[in-house]
C-alpha cells in the first residue's frame, strides 16, 4: 500500500494545526506541521543574533534543522511566525525543507502535513487536499482568546493588523505563494466550531476514500 497523504493548508491562526493533529489521530497517520520547520530556521537565526534577510545564511540555518523533533513551545511565539514567513520568502530555504517535508510524508502509513504550499508544491498527488479559512477577524479572535487563556498579554488590533500582514506576504510571494490547489476542497471554519470543522473534514476524507 503506498502511503495516505492528507494536504491540509490555509493561513495563519486558521484553526489547520489543530484540525490536523485530530485528523492524524482518527486516520492512524503521522502528522507534521510545516511551519514548524519555517519556525526552527528563524529560531536559530533569532537566537544566534543574524539577520534575517540574508538568503545563504537562512538556508545553512535550513540544512541544519531536525525533523525528528520540534521544541514547539519555543517556537509558538508570535515574533518567531513572523519572522518565519521572512525567511520563507527565499528559494533556497523552501527547497530544503520542502525535500524533508518529502521524506516524512513518504514514510507508512503516511501522513497528514499542514502549512501554506502543501497541496500545490510538497505533495501535489496527496489524496486529500483541505484548505481551511477563516476570516482575519475570526482568525484574530481565536487567537486573541487564545494568548488570554494561557495567561498572556495581547491587543486584539495587533494581532488582526498581524494576521493581515502576515496574509498578505505569504500570498504575496513569488516562491510557493499560499492558495489553495485546483482540486482542493474548502473549508471555511468562520461560522464553525472545531467539532465542526473536524466532522466536516472527516467526511470529506471519507467520501475520497
Ligand atoms: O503555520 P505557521 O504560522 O507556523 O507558519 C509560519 C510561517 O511559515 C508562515 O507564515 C509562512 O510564511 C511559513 N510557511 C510556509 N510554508 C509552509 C508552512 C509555513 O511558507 N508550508
Amino acid at each position: 500500500h503506498a502511503p495516505i497523504v492528507i494536504a491540509v493548508d490555509g493561513p495563519a491562526a486558521s484553526g489547520k494545526g489543530t484540525l490536523s493533529r485530530r485528523l492524524a489521530t482518527q486516520y492512524g497517520l503521522r502528522h507534521l506541521d510545516t511551519g514548524l520547520s519555517y519556525r526552527a530556521v528563524a529560531q536559530a537565526l533569532l537566537a544566534s543574533g543574524q539577520p534575517l534577510d540574508d538568503e545563504a545564511l537562512a538556508a545553512t540555518a535550513a540544512r541544519a534543522v531536525d525533523f525528528s523533533g520540534f521544541d514547539a513551545a519555543a517556537l509558538s511565539a508570535h515574533e518567531v511566525g513572523d519572522a518565519a514567513s521572512r525567511v520563507s520568502v527565499f528559494p533556497p530555504v523552501r527547497r530544503i525543507l520542502v525535500d524533508k517535508q518529502r521524506d516524512f510524508a513518504r514514510v507508512p502509513p503516511g501522513a497528514v502535513l499542514d502549512g501554506r504550499d502543501i497541496g500545490t508544491v510538497v505533495c501535489p498527488d496527496a489524496d486529500v487536499k483541505l484548505y481551511v479559512t477563516a476570516s482575519p477577524a475570526v482568525r484574530a479572535g481565536r487567537r486573541h482568546r487564545e494568548i488570554l487563556r494561557l495567561g498572556g498579554q495581547a491587543e486584539y488590533e495587533a494581532i488582526l493588523a498581524d494576521i493581515e500582514r502576515r496574509d498578505a506576504r505569504d500570498m504575496g510571494r513569488a516562491d510557493s505563494p499560499l492558495r489553495p490547489a485546483d482540486d482542493a476542497h474548502l473549508l471555511d471554519t468562520s461560522q464553525m466550531s472545531i467539532e465542526a470543522a473536524f466532522l466536516a473534514a472527516c467526511a470529506i476524507i471519507d467520501a475520497a476514500r
